[in-house]
């Protein structure tokens, strides 16, 4: 049971909306036995736990197809969220375990979702959960609208207007593989649930630093005047990984790639966050009445323009900070001949009065040399040139990143005076860091959206008109792909930071990309 008491003295507590307590409620993790629940879902949940954040009464119920007792479902989790440790955890997990509780089950047996349903109101009685319900599907998206059709035929969702108790669902990516089938899976959810009780997750949103991206242009007085094409002359969003097909992740990776893996969701909303209107407030619809219309006046293209706009490639075997790292043909998973791409650099202009002729850069992909993530402002030069032209000067294009991970933070490029006789600029960099400026710890992006859903705070899940607009976007160019003629992956040493038609995009924009 959570200590009210521990609010008040833990730091991580501090950190997370503290304005109400979330209602007790269960949390059912559905695939409690895979991947995303072991590393990110029970440890959220348990951070949660240490911070004093759950609810008064909760219970974690694991569904999953293993007939397992409760106490088998504990020892899982106990070795791994003792591995990170900390002084307190066996004091923490004495009052975590008790709360985890297995409920053996299929997908799309309707007797097992009976029989979970008679498990939680045992935990409504038991445990104090009070009828409220958190389905997370932490499941391979083909098992969507079957669970959900079952949780609504075994009355586990309840009606879509009630208030309390209240049933929520949480999905994660991918949703859909275009915009016909992320049109047709939401058409088929929404006979069951209604858009408040489906809560789309995109882990991106739940990082700290890119709720930052709000606070800094509308919690400032000095950014937003100059957010526009008048000052702004191209924006650079780059999200690049060293990882590979690391976990076993070839196979769902050679059905996806990087285009709907990372594009689709994640970079689609950094871009939303960066090109937006100032909302209204800061209330769910409002932020994301803003988002979806960025989202809306991006590109229409035809292949041709998809063709020149967009590049993509796939890694070849290289060396990463000394070792001999494999090709992505090599990989475990990856089908031969796979022409799934890795990499993806696209230039697009978004058509409206702030934007319109600003091109906006984007690139991510796997294997390159460093994990890095950021959104670079670039303005323009001053309209007359009073210093000396001089290496190591911007020529007074001065530059704002914002530096989602890793080494959080943001800085602003600016020139400055070589101290001497003569008139030299140098470039120089005022910087700040999560770690330097905050004494307290960022918490992961899943404690902050699994609290969010328990309090019932949709602003920072995915809005269905949102995630259609990113699908439109992103089928123009897996169509285009699929076209006989279609330029093929270009390829790219592992550890390079990408291949060279990437740079030949950029360079006819007489720029380049930014040194990570
Ligand atoms: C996931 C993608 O959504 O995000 C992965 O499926 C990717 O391929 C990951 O590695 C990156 O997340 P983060 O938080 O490490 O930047």
């Amino acid at each position: 049971m959570s200590n009210p008491d521990d609010v008040e003295t833990n730091p991580l507590a501090e950190a997370l909306p503290r304005t109400r307590a979330a209602d007790s409620c269960a949390v059912v993790l559905f695939g409690a036995t895979g991947d995303l629940a072991h590393r990110k879902l029970v440890p959220a949940l348990f951070q949660l736990a240490r911070g004093g954040s759950l609810p008064a009464e909760y219970a974690i119920v694991g569904f999953a197809r293993r007939e397992w007792a409760d106490q088998e479902f504990r020892a899982q989790y106990h070795p791994a969220l003792g591995k990170h440790g900390g002084a307190d955890f066996e004091e923490v997990w004495s009052r975590f375990a008790p709360r985890l509780v297995f409920a053996p089950g299929t997908f799309d047996d309707l007797a097992s979702y009976t029989a979970l349903k008679h498990t939680l109101e045992a935990l409504d009685r038991t445990h104090g959960t009070a009828g409220n319900r958190v389905f997370y599907l932490a499941v391979s998206p083909e098992y969507f609208a079957t669970i959900i059709a079952r949780l609504g035929e075994a009355g586990l969702i309840y009606p879509r207007q009630q208030e309390s108790p209240w049933s929520r669902v949480v999905i994660e990516k991918p949703i859909g593989r275009d915009l016909t089938s992320a049109l047709e899976l939401n058409r088929e959810v929404s006979r069951t649930l209604d858009e408040s009780q489906l809560y789309r997750i995109d882990h991106y949103l739940g990082k700290e630093t890119v709720q930052n991206i709000l606070a800094l242009r509308f919690g400032n007085g000095i950014f937003e005047p100059i957010w526009n094409r008048r000052h702004v002359k191209a924006v650079q969003i780059t999200v690049a990984e060293e990882v590979g097909m690391a976990g076993g992740r070839g196979g769902y990776y050679d059905t996806a790639g990087a285009l709907r893996d990372m594009v689709q969701n994640h970079m689609m909303q950094l871009l939303a966050l960066v090109a937006m209107e100032p909302p209204v407030d800061l209330s769910a619809d409002a932020v994301r009445n803003e988002k979806v219309k960025v989202l809306e006046v991006l590109p229409r293209w035809r292949p041709e323009d998809v063709f020149r706009s967009v590049v993509r490639g796939q890694y070849a075997a290289g060396s990463l900070h000394g070792h001999e790292v494999p090709g992505y043909h090599e990989e475990k998973g990856v089908a031969p001949g796979s022409t799934t791409e890795t990499y993806v650099a696209i230039r697009l202009e978004l058509n409206n009065w702030r934007w319109a002729g600003v091109p906006f850069f984007l690139r991510t992909g796997k294997r390159l040399p460093k994990r890095a993530s950021e959104i670079a402002i670039q303005f323009h030069k001053p309209p007359t040139a009073l210093f000396e032209p001089q290496e190591g000067s911007l020529g007074g294009a001065n530059e704002l990143v914002l530096r989602i991970q890793p080494d959080e933070g943001a800085s602003l490029r600016f020139e400055a005076k070589v101290p001497g006789s003569r008139r030299r600029l140098q470039a120089v960099r005022m910087d700040f860091r999560y770690g330097a400026s905050f004494a307290i710890p960022t918490p992961e992006a899943y404690e902050r959206l699994l609290l969010d859903v328990m309090l019932g705070d949709p602003t920072l899940f995915t809005r269905t008109d949102e995630l259609a607009s990113a699908w439109r976007f992103v089928t123009q160019i897996l169509d285009a792909w699929r076209m006989p003629g279609a330029p093929a992956p270009a390829s790219y040493p592992a550890g390079s930071f990408g291949p060279a038609a990437a740079d030949h995009l950029i360079a006819a924009d007489h720029t380049q990309w930014r040194r990570l």
